[in-house]
């Protein structure tokens, strides 16, 4: 069977803006569909020369508002511009288009036959913008009336059990004549593994114009290609991914799905969003996940849902990695790990014997921090803006504890040999260094402390930039956060992960 295409929906206003875009992608995509819903008026006029200046094959939608479109001129003027766009493709027109979007319930016989005259086929398309489409199986049957017709059924999954139902029905098929798609964020794992559903197609759209339909949550054709690398997918794929809420950014499918290349092996790394943790095990059964990283809020939720954890889950409490083996669902905690490397790559120590450091923060991270410094040896202080989290953290590793505020300014001066920040408050902070981004405004570096911020964005943060102006040598989070993934990587491959220069 083939593998679906990959083609680039056009929502440009003009046909020349969309044909810029078609040359722009044209070495990653195999189809182009033409909006016509989002042309000017004027260029609604000129629909039918498209495919001839696209030079690949087309699909013409005019998308109506109650299925998600621009168009709003009524059933009358849209039967006219199909006619029109489909009906002169004689010699003064080699090209037409390949394929025509009508709905389900837009049927037009002269229309169909004009399709079927020109060799056009029709896409028979569902859109529910507000839910999920139930009895996927049986709408397929009754949507495709001839052999020309391929059904698309398109809807937004409420949660991401409604995604796994779209891969159950899928598996009842046996040919790949038809289009499913979960729409939204949570639909992701529908269009990285169009594969896995015996998709016809799975639709992109350029950067430039992804936010003419935002809510459909498309990935871009160069994004699909290079970091998914789509067009390796098959049913045999072996799929990872990782979950979490809302999960807008992640390096992760880079830093993994690089690797998989690198060792020529058949698998993906897909982001499995969820804000319910429990439906990311039906999923990851249904479409044979056989490992993923757990993120925010999910990592001390997911351990009810665990047959297996080791040791240093159970001690933090917390696990950022899942591996399936023999049926089995089995917890790994990556974090700690990942930190501690890149700690004792930053300071240069074997471990924090003799060491006293100060851990700025109570929260998830600080956790596995936590645990990682108790490991190394370290005698700590917690410091936090709420108190009974200090506490309940530092009376786990029997650390000391106090409120984050100038009042603690001595006890930080004495717990400085490291000082690990794990808050978020210098996050995304452009700004120098105030009471607003620094969780230490209040205490003046000598020069001797080591500051590791396990934030990464910015590179430096208003902590960072003020401790190195006063001499400390600093680190941000972002080789924790590469460490913490190969470890993931080796447990989900058993192989070792190299540095890939992703
Ligand atoms: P994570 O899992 O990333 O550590 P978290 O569990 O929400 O996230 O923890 C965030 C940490 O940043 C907490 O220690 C939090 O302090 P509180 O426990 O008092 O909430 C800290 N934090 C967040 N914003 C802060 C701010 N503006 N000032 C000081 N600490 C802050």
């Amino acid at each position: 069977m083939d593998r679906p295409l990959i083609c680039l929906t056009l929502t440009g206003k003009t046909l020349l803006e969309n044909l810029t875009l078609v040359n722009k992608y044209r070495s990653v995509i195999d189809v182009a569909e033409l909006r016509a819903d989002f042309l000017d008026d004027d260029e609604r006029l000129l629909i039918r020369k498209f495919p001839l200046m696209a030079g690949l094959p087309c699909i013409l939608t005019l998308r109506r508002v109650v299925d998600g479109g621009q168009f709003r001129e009524g059933e009358a003027a849209r039967t006219v511009l199909f006619a029109r766009a489909l009906s002169f493709a004689g010699e003064e027109n080699a090209k037409t288009f390949d394929y025509v979007d009508f709905e389900e319930d837009f049927r037009v016989p002269s229309l169909q036959d004009v399709a079927l005259a020109f060799g056009t086929k029709i896409i028979r398309s569902v859109h529910c913008m507000d839910g999920p489409v139930s009895n996927i199986t049986e709408r397929l049957r009754s949507l495709r009336t001839t052999s020309y017709e391929i059904p698309k059924i398109a809807f937004m999954p409420h949660s991401l059990s409604d995604v796994t139902k779209l891969f159950a029905e899928a598996e009842q098929m046996n040919d790949n004549n038809h289009i499913l798609i979960a729409m939204g964020p949570l639909g992701a794992p529908s269009r990285i593994l169009s594969a896995k559903l015996k998709n016809y197609l799975t639709f992109t759209s350029a950067p430039e114009l992804a936010s003419n339909v935002g809510n459909l949550a498309h990935f871009d054709p160069i994004t699909l290609n290079e970091t998914y690398h789509f067009k390796t997918i098959d049913r045999d794929t072996d799929v990872f991914g990782i979950t979490g809420w809302p999960l807008n950014a992640t390096s992760s499918p880079v830093l993994h799905n690089t690797a998989y290349r690198a060792h020529n092996m058949n698998a993906v790394y897909v982001p499995l969003r969820s804000e319910k943790i429990g439906d990311v095990f039906p999923l990851a059964r249904q479409i044979g996940v056989k490992g993923f990283s757990v993120t925010i809020p999910h990592k001390e939720s997911v351990l009810g849902y665990l047959d297996s954890v080791d040791e240093h889950v159970a001690e933090i409490g917390a696990c950022n990695t899942v591996v399936e083996k023999d049926g089995s669902w089995y917890g790994y905690n990556t974090d700690w790990s990942g930190f501690k490397r890149s700690l004792l790559e930053f300071t240069g120590f074997k471990n924090l014997r003799g060491k006293r450091v100060a851990i700025i923060g109570a929260g998830g991270a600080a956790h596995a921090i936590a645990y990682a410094v108790k490991k190394l040896h370290g005698n700590a202080c917690v410091f936090n803006r709420t108190l009974g989290k200090a506490r309940a953290l530092a009376e786990k590793f029997g650390f000391k504890y106090a409120p984050l505020g100038p009042d603690s300014v001595h006890l930080l001066k004495r717990y400085s040999d490291v000082i690990i920040q794990t808050t978020s408050k210098g996050m995304n902070a452009s700004l120098p260094a105030d009471e607003s981004n620094d969780p230490i405004y209040f205490y003046e570096f000598s020069g001797k402390e080591k500051v590791f911020d396990i934030v990464y964005v910015p590179e430096t943060t208003p902590v960072m930039a003020r401790a190195s102006q006063a001499g400390c040598k600093v680190c941000n989070g972002y080789e924790m956060l590469k460490y913490q993934g190969w470890e993931q990587f080796a447990l989900f491959t058993g192989v070792e992960y190299n540095d890939y220069n992703e």
